[in-house]
């Protein structure tokens, strides 16, 4: 059977843990994983800009001896999707030319879409609604810094997003409670909480969100951050700007958790914006460390998914 990464859900507890495991060992012994992706090629689409993302994949496929193709939806070089060629007509060419896809878009509907009518792994590289491979480097990030993730309490400050949506479905798989402080105007998605605290009551951890930072970093092993204006917000971010006042990551709010907790961010920061400089390039920082963790977990995440490796 054909196995996605379109959101977390498509990853039990134990996948997540196999996928941290691998991506722990990868990192250590790079060299033992330098061929398993020979003759094989991935497609990574891009709709949207990216930094991390799209280098850690492409690197990363390079590292495992397969061929990454780095394509985008528009301009001279860009797929037939972007003048609108079918999600499910790509599907299905894809399929015929390369081993798996990589997809960074707008709609969620467009990765489930590709998965539905290809017959290769689909791996979501963010949409409006998800950022599987943040999380999953995340939760190797925390379990590096932290000696696990079972037992700790993370909690996201600002916008709920694409990843604080991820990181909701993360807790429960790797036995962290997770918060989101987010102010009442800017919701949590009621669907992706009612899920995560679906998995949370089943995994005996929490998952909540709260309207005050401060009470809700009480006791926190780790704060996140991330941007208060998502890649396709931009006409609203003075709004979301004025909304999101009072949920700036500073160094009264680390303070604020009464442990010496870590703090993430997926990247790309803007100090002053979501979180103060002193913090962001503070003793409590592991940022740089939580980027370069992208490039190990997806490394398991294609080696698990193109059976470069086995699940169990
Ligand atoms: N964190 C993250 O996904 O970064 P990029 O947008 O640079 O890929
Ligand atoms: N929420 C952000 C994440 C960027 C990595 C966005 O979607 O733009």
């Amino acid at each position: 059977m054909t196995r996605h990464l379109r959101s977390l859900m498509d990853f039990s507890a134990d996948d997540v843990s196999r996928v941290i495991d691998l991506a722990a060992d990868v990192k250590r012994t790079p060299g033992a994983y330098a061929t398993r992706l020979a003759g094989r090629s991935v497609a990574m689409i891009f709709a949207k800009q990216s930094t991390r993302t799209r280098i850690s994949f492409e690197v990363g496929i390079h590292q495992l001896g397969g061929q990454a193709l780095s394509l985008s939806t528009s301009g001279g070089t860009g797929m037939q999707m972007g003048r609108g060629e079918t999600v499910e007509d790509t599907a299905k060419v894809l399929s015929r030319f390369v081993h798996a896809v990589v997809i960074r878009t707008f709609g969620q509907d467009q990765v489930d879409g590709l998965a539905a009518h290809g017959s290769i792994p689909i791996i979501n590289a963010l949409t409006d609604m998800f950022h599987p491979c943040q999380a999953l480097a995340d939760l190797l990030t925390l379990r590096e810094k932290l000696g696990t993730t079972k037992g700790k309490k993370l909690v996201y400050v600002g916008a709920a997003n694409n990843v604080s949506n991820s990181l909701m479905l993360a807790g429960p798989r790797a036995g962290m409670d997770v918060i989101v402080a987010t102010p009442p105007s800017l919701p949590v998605n009621p669907e992706v909480l009612a899920r995560a605290q679906a998995d949370a009551k089943a995994a005996g951890t929490i998952v909540a969100f709260d309207h005050d930072p401060v009470r809700a970093v009480k006791d926190a092993d780790a704060i996140y951050a991330d941007t208060w204006v998502s890649m396709g917000e931009e006409e609203q971010a003075k709004e979301l700007i004025a909304k999101l006042d009072g949920f700036r990551v500073t160094r009264k709010l680390m303070d604020a958790t009464g442990k010496d907790a870590l703090f993430l961010h997926c990247l790309p920061a803007h100090r002053g914006e979501e979180v103060d400089a002193e913090v962001m390039d503070g003793r409590w920082s592991v940022v740089f460390d939580e980027a370069e963790n992208r490039l190990h977990a997806q490394k398991a995440v294609l080696l698990l998914l193109l059976g470069g490796a086995s699940w169990s």
